[in-house]
């Protein structure tokens, strides 16, 4: 058996769905309509994912959404929703099941709900900030299903993984060490050792601002000051509509032609110092 789900709906056309295509993957479906009758079932077994149309249910889908949140952390709750609907992430919802829906596209959501429901304990739920985010780690579990066990495929998926979220953080590297059964560590120590990973997250054009000698010696200090000033950044080396991001580097071998600034995969030298807000401005 692959894992449990439960149905809070009235919708036979979802209730058969799920029958259908479901039940065959080896998965256990159960269906109610009542949000009450959904808690009673919790209390004496506990299930893997519940589609609730939490909209329409009886006795209130949204009570039933944030008791599960509250009591069942580890269930992973995707809401079935019309059409039009707006598309705002609730406290306790992981995903949407849009109807009219696919078998294709049932199965899909319903094997990405019960891997996120294994892989992310509720500490890393907590860590979760945005509605983007959610969609992608939602992304990178189908990215991890697919070489599931094959830890020879690690570099490969550190990069679908980077170009997706945009950068490797902790959580993101133990998901991918439980789905290829690599240590934590080793992750860690491949996602270093490679300058293309990053553990912090890049805006979209990134510079790297040379602190080499022979760029200190051609006011590099003063290009970084008004850099950072142009940019308002104080605290933070990505800036809050995260277009730019920056960092520091040694030496990028062009010493001759100090001081030097990369930005993306453009090299600028001899960078007039007071002029990197024109440079800057070439960058949307
Ligand atoms: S020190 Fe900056 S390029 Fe070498």
């Amino acid at each position: 058996m692959e894992g449990k789900v439960l149905v809070v709906d009235d919708d036979s056309y979802v209730i058969e769905s799920c029958g259908k295509v479901l039940v065959p993957e080896g998965f256990l479906v159960r269906a109610v309509t009542d949000g009450h009758e959904a808690m009673e079932i919790f209390f004496c077994d506990t299930y893997d994912v519940v589609f609730i149309n939490y909209e329409k249910i009886h006795n209130d889908g949204s009570n039933l959404v944030r008791w599960l949140h509250r009591k069942y952390p580890d269930t992973c709750v995707v809401a079935v929703v019309d059409t039009n609907h707006e598309f705002v992430k609730t406290e306790g919802i992981l995903d949407y099941l849009t109807k009219p829906f696919s078998l294709e596209i049932l199965l899909q959501t319903t094997k990405r709900a019960f891997y996120l429901s294994k892989q992310f304990a509720p500490s890393i739920k907590k860590e979760i900030k945005t509605a983007q985010y959610v969609d992608k780690l939602g992304e990178l579990a189908i990215i991890v299903n697919k070489y599931k066990g094959k830890p020879a495929m690690l570099l490969e998926v550190l990069r679908q993984a980077q170009a997706l979220i945009g950068y490797l953080p902790e959580e993101v590297q133990k998901i991918i060490s439980k789905g290829l059964k690599i240590p934590v560590s080793e992750i860690h120590s491949v996602v270093s050792f490679y300058p293309s990973f990053t553990m912090k997250p890049r805006g979209r054009h990134h510079i790297k601002v040379c602190m080499g000698p022979a760029c200190i010696a051609k006011k590099a200090e003063t290009l970084l000051k008004n850099l950072t000033a142009g940019l308002n950044l104080q605290d933070s080396d990505i800036t809050e509509d995260m277009r730019f991001s920056y960092e520091k580097v040694f030496c990028v071998g062009a010493c001759s032609d100090a001081p030097v600034m990369e930005i993306d995969d453009d090299s600028h030298t001899r960078v007039e110092v007071d002029k990197v807000d024109e440079i800057l401005k070439a960058y949307n």
